[in-house]
């Protein structure tokens, strides 16, 4: 969910809508505003913002609170949209998060005579603000949130009072302070065409917050945080005369990895990764996929063991906690990398994170971090951003290496940058028709096969199936018939003469192939269907170029299909709860 609040002397409501318009990437089930006057007005709806009628919205007042969910508790429906209000409708709050304790505060409250309009864990928030208020916001959420379990960020207001009350635990929260009115949103995205003067809050912080000026209170005490400067400007968070947000980032993946690679990586981090025997990666989603590519080349290259670990299993199943431990995530916010960290952190393993986000939560928990510079990624899909991290991971693996792959790390953008304008028809128009298709790959290729078949299934909603390309004949054989298309990645390397001879394998049962191949392999181009040229390269380059092609197959393909690209059914780009 993304959550915005707006407090100052312009109107609150054409700012907020703005405002969750930009982190409708987060989510987008629903949305909703609440302004404050002499009482609190609320407008809420099921659907997007960008579908419904959000430009006719007009509720008064220069102080507000607006919400784009992600439902987690109660579907998509006009009461569980937020804001929510308390019974005396004086309280408004908009919250991102799950309060697991929800079911037995709200028995109490129920018992107490509380009146609850939605299914959402949320409500219970605004009717505990509604017993501690005695006329004090502020007061209200201090003795409020120690009644909560679980994360949460929020934003509440009061009728007749010009403030908004801020408090954040493990959700992302951040101010942005402008010239006589001040921003609050889950990240930055919608702050940077107000302001690039930010203040990252902590866990545990209350924010009072005024148009002039921001009051912050940890553990009862008052505290200052600083006001950083962001680096990120407007346009880069623009479409800039592309069709999708999609096809914007996959063509600045060249930028993103030569500006992440030119970076360089800082002392204390190249130490740390020297100083590793070990190191466990833990990840969600596509960053799990960079994860697992990075064990592909780290363990033969610079012979150190590597581990890579869900987030979302490592807390429960957690493996030796030993080594050096990575968090890799492009937001810095998703919730079981970060519970996966902090896990790490306890048992004073040394900690890195690699994201995108300045300030982002795992910036703040892990020992050191490694900034990736994609800039801005929209897209609920992720493509410059996996890039960007393939860079940084790869910078890793020089490091280990003594600097062996600075030649060939320098000039890796310029391979990227051909093969965006590959065309991508043939093998499209198996794609479109298709119930499922298979991408497998050996070694690093075998997890760029799972991230293509990912943005296959999450862009285009057809089925796909990441596999190791030795293993299809352990079951899925059974699947391939003339409508099942195989995408096969089969770059040239020791494992080349294998894969042609899987290709074989595959054709024989009938299925088509669309096969990613060196160049002017005629030998490959000739024994499949489709031949995806590839330029000619070493094969970490290769891992880069075959993944940006598979980027491709997937947008063209949902495009073909007419789906909704940048904001596919049923996600979200950064996903805060567990
Ligand atoms: C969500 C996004 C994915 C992303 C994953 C992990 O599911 O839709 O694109 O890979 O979260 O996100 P992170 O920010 O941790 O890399």
């Amino acid at each position: 969910c993304g959550i915005v609040g707006y407090i100052g002397r312009r109107e609150a409501t054409p700012l907020l809508i703005q405002g969750l318009k930009r982190l409708e990437y987060r989510g987008y089930d629903s949305f909703g505003i609440a302004t404050v006057g002499s009482e609190i007005d609320v407008f809420k709806k099921q659907g997007r913002i960008s579908e419904s009628e959000a430009g006719t919205v007009v509720l008064g007042g220069s102080v507000g609170i607006g919400h784009t969910r992600w439902a987690t508790h109660g579907e998509p429906n006009d009461s569980n949209a937020h804001p929510h209000t308390d019974c005396t409708g004086r309280l408004a709050l908009v919250h991102n998060g799950v309060i697991e304790n929800y079911i037995e505060l709200k028995k109490q409250l129920l018992e107490r005579g509380h009146i609850f309009r939605s299914e959402t864990d949320t409500e219970v928030i605004v009717h505990l603000l509604e017993e501690n208020f005695t006329g004090d916001l502020l007061e209200a959420v201090k003795k409020t949130v120690p009644l909560l379990e679980g994360s949460y960020a929020i934003l509440a207001v009061s009728a007749h009072d010009d403030r908004i009350v801020a408090a954040r635990d493990c959700s992302p929260l951040v101010l942005g302070i402008g010239d006589g009115e001040l921003f609050a949103a889950s990240d930055m995205t919608p702050l940077l065409e107000h302001t690039e003067r930010i203040i990252f809050l902590e866990d545990g912080d209350i924010a009072e917050i005024s148009p002039e000026r921001v009051e912050i209170y940890h553990d009862g005490a008052k505290v200052e945080r600083s006001v950083e400067l962001v680096n990120w400007g407007i346009e880069d968070a623009k479409k800039g005369g592309f069709a999708h947000y999609m096809l914007k980032e996959i063509f600045e993946q060249p930028q993103a990895f030569y500006e992440t690679i030119r970076a360089g990586i800082s002392d204390a981090v190249q130490e740390m990764i020297r100083d590793a025997e070990e190191i466990t990666l833990v990840a969600c989603g596509t960053s799990y996929h960079t994860a697992l590519i990075f064990k592909y080349l780290a363990e033969p290259l610079c012979r150190i063991p590597v581990r890579v670990e869900l987030g979302s299993e490592f807390k429960y199943y957690p493996p030796p906690l030993r080594g050096l431990v990575i968090a890799v995530t492009q937001s810095g916010e998703t919730a079981d990398t970060i519970a996966a960290l902090k896990m790490a952190k306890a048992h004073n393993c040394p900690t890195l994170a690699i994201t995108n986000v300045q300030g982002s939560t795992v910036t703040r928990i892990a020992d050191t971090t490694l900034m990736m510079r994609a800039g801005p990624e929209i897209s609920v899909a992720a493509t410059k951003s996996y890039i960007a991290q393939l860079a940084a991971l790869m910078e890793i693996v020089n490091v280990r290496c003594d600097g062996k792959y600075d030649d060939l790390l320098q000039h890796a953008h310029l391979a990227i940058g051909e093969v965006l304008l590959q065309e991508m028809q043939g093998a499209v128009a198996l794609c479109r028709e298709a119930e499922h298709v298979f991408f497998v790959g050996r070694g690093p290729f075998y997890p760029v096969s799972m991230e293509g078949a990912l943005k296959m299934k999450e862009i285009s909603y057809v089925h796909a199936e990441g596999y190791a390309a030795g293993e299809l004949k352990h079951g899925p054989f059974a699947l391939l018939t003339p409508e099942t298309p195989v995408v096969a990645i089969c770059p040239p390397g020791s494992t080349y003469g294998v894969m042609i001879s899987n290709i074989k394998e595959m054709k024989a049962r009938r299925a088509p192939i669309i096969a990613l191949g060196k160049k002017g392999d005629t030998e490959l181009a000739e024994i499949v269907d489709i031949f995806i040229p590839i330029p000619d390269s070493d094969p970490m380059v290769q891992v880069l170029t075959t993944s940006v092609a598979l980027q491709l197959l997937s947008y063209h393909t949902a495009c073909a299909l007419a789906r909704d690209v940048d904001k596919p059914r049923n996600l979200a780009k950064s996903v805060t709860v567990e």
